[in-house]
């Protein structure tokens, strides 16, 4: 802990370019160190940190990144509110054992003529895809960057973001990088909202909403063990309570094969419930396993 309090320790445990990182990993390779990458874009809470342990039982060093990519935010999404704190945000990775924390600027990541765009197509073509254009592009594309720049072991992320999980498995697979894709569990709070940084635009009103949503996709998954053919009156009926709740707008409620995400129509194993909800200034996403 005493690390974590010393401010000139704490310089020493962030790389702020490209060769700072690759010096450190170079270190640890000498030493026969495996290495793990968990990115994020600051803003850190509970569910990172899970999956800063997640990668510290898996691996002898752990890299977690903090950069707010800018190419994946919607034109209508606010990238200059998103909220992020370095000085918090390294302190709490490294109070968990993380051993370096990768904060690039924006001209490390995107120097001036920039222009490689990695897209993924099939995985991508549903749920937020289709909702958010251009989102997966830029998260494919920077997360290729922060493999190549840090070339990891494994690479730790949360199965909150489902989908993202499953196009960043296929680019690694597509594109032959040398990198286990570790999925970790939803951290939740105690009433079952999903941990999220966007749960801090939630106004105290809001967040006493935010966690039907949870209960609902529950709800929804229940129903259809128990009626498999009823996938789409299940899906509706959870819309329609979501909006009956207080969520201003339900973007989708699907349930999907959970390893391609074609949506079903007749639940079968291994499926899962997704849903992506307006309230207020934040939009909430989450889903489950039907099981
Ligand atoms: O899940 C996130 O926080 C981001 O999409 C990621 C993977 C760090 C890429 O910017």
């Amino acid at each position: 802990m005493s690390k974590v309090g010393n401010p000139s320790l704490m310089t020493q445990m962030i790389a702020r370019d490209v060769l700072e990182l690759r010096r450190a990993v170079a270190e640890w390779r000498q030493k026969g160190h495996t290495v793990a990458l968990v990115p994020t874009m600051g803003a850190i809470h509970a569910g990172h940190l899970s999956l800063i342990s997640k990668a510290k039982s898996l691996c002898d060093r752990v890299i977690a990144s903090a950069f707010v990519n800018p190419t994946q935010f919607d034109e209508n999404e606010d990238l200059n509110a998103y909220p992020a704190n370095e000085e918090e945000d390294v302190r709490a990775l490294v109070s968990v054992g993380t051993n370096l924390v990768f904060c690039p600027n924006r001209k490390d990541i995107y120097p001036e003529g920039f222009s490689t765009v990695i897209s993924i197509s099939g995985l991508t073509s549903g749920l937020c895809g289709p909702l958010r254009p251009g989102h997966f592009d830029g998260v494919v594309t920077v997360v290729t960057k922060l493999f190549l720049q840090s070339l990891p072991d494994i690479a730790v992320f949360g199965e909150k973001d489902y989908q993202q999980l499953l196009v960043i498995r296929q680019l690694a697979k597509d594109l032959n990088i040398p990198v286990d894709i570790v999925g970790a569990p939803t951290v939740r709070e105690e009433d079952g909202l999903a941990m999220s940084s966007r749960n801090r635009y939630l106004s105290e009103k809001e967040r006493v909403i935010a966690p039907e949503l949870y209960r609902i996709l529950k709800m929804a998954a229940e129903r259809v063990i128990v009626r498999p053919n009823d996938c789409e009156l299940s899906c509706r009926n959870a819309r329609a309570e979501l909006l009956e709740n207080g969520f201003e707008a339900v973007d989708y409620i699907n349930i999907c094969h959970a390893e391609t995400l074609e949506p079903l129509t007749a639940y079968k194993p291994p499926a899962r419930i997704f849903g992506a909800v307006r309230l207020g200034k934040a939009r909430l996403i989450d889903n489950i396993l039907i099981s």
